[in-house]
């Protein structure tokens, strides 16, 4: 690097990534190490996490980050303790947890891996920057997140979020196919709801190389085909590859936190956010909306207009969301 690209660099960051030797924290750390997620004049501090039976691994994935010598990287701590992965962490990946099998929903996971992020949110609320920024990506994600933020008693709720933006690629991806463009010429398609078979990608904002996505689809496409292949996509990898979503989940991940840090340019983008009471959701359920970010800060979009069959979506997530917030009462 140059004195000019040294003269611009910042100070570094501290980014937690919670099950840093699984699938997905092999093809995330890699992202973040390379600045493609909080920016390529920001060094970073990687603070990683695992269980104990994880640390193995850990060390070897700490091995090839050094020998992959990346310019931004600071320092790398590996640890088993909470409480030295968050300390002062200005962004945190909460991915360490246990996937499904092709015999599961998403929901079943619940009992598994709830518990996790109540010492987790505790740990966080204890040592993390008071300003954080908290992705949830461990299923059931929007649940896991609110278990998060309800055992960081100190930390705004806002601050934790929860990752449908794989959702959101995939129904980009799916338009993209379908209409014979690349994935680039698709914009703001996004989804509402829950990270599960009920998650709506509304696809009336959406256009498709500037023409609107309701005029280059028909509806029978929407609502069916396109819909189905995007609610039931991880269910799909999970039986095609014999393991859950692991790059495309990376790199969702890089998306979701790189436009909350580095702003959206005003397109609209899915983060799942303990709502205020937006489109009736209720108060404090974890719940995609359509956002876009700027100065570090996320927005909910909160008047695009809702038809009836966008509403009986909605009312499907918030019914599937109160029934998994019911089912960990006992962990918030
Ligand atoms: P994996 O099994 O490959 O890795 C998980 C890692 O987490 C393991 O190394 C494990 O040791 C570690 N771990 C388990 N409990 C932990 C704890 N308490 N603290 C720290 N680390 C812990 O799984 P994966 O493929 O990386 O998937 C991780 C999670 O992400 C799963 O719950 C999966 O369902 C979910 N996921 C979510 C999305 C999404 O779109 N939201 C997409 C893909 C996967
Ligand atoms: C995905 O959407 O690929 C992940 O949530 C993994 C899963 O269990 O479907």
């Amino acid at each position: 690097m140059g004195d000019e690209g040294e003269r611009n660099m910042r100070p570094p960051i501290r980014v937690a990534v919670t099950g840093a030797a699984g699938n997905i924290g092999y093809a995330l750390l890699w992202r973040i190490a390379s600045g493609d997620c909080f920016g390529k004049n920001q060094p970073i501090i990687l603070q990683l996490l695992e269980i104990p039976p994880g640390m193995q691994r850990l060390e070897g994935v700490v091995m090839e980050l050094r020998d992959s010598a990346f310019p931004l990287l600071h320092d790398i701590i590996g640890t088993e303790d909470s409480s030295l992965a968050f300390k002062d962490a200005d962004a945190i990946f909460l991915v360490g947890s246990r996937p499904r099998t092709k015999d599961m929903d998403r929901a079943d996971l619940v009992a598994a891996n709830g518990p996790i992020f109540v010492g987790q949110g505790k740990a966080i609320n204890m040592v993390a920057s008071r300003n954080v920024k908290v992705v949830t990506v461990g299923n059931p994600c929007n649940t896991n997140a609110l278990i998060a933020s309800a055992n960081a008693t100190d930390i705004p709720s806002q601050q934790f979020t929860a990752m449908t933006r794989l959702d959101q690629n995939r129904a980009m991806g799916q338009m993209a196919l379908h209409a014979n463009v690349t994935p680039a010429k698709v914009l703001d398609v996004f989804i509402w709801g829950n990270h599960s078979n009920t998650m709506y990608p509304d696809p009336r904002f959406a256009t498709i190389d500037g023409r609107k996505a309701t005029d280059v689809f028909d509806s029978e496409w929407l609502q069916g085909p396109f819909l189905e292949t995007v609610a039931t996509r991880g269910k799909a990898i999970i039986v095609s590859r014999g393991a859950s979503s692991a790059a495309s989940a990376a790199s969702a991940a890089v998306d979701h936190m790189r436009d909350w840090w580095q702003g959206s340019n005003g397109r609209i983008v899915s983060i799942a956010l303990p709502s205020e009471g937006w489109y009736g959701v209720p108060k404090g359920l974890v719940f995609s909306f359509p956002c876009t970010c700027e100065a570090g800060k996320i927005k909910v979009i909160e008047d695009l207009p809702i038809d009836s069959y966008t509403q009986l979506k909605i009312d499907e997530n918030i019914a599937a969301l109160l029934e998994e917030r019911e089912a960990v009462s006992d962990l918030l």
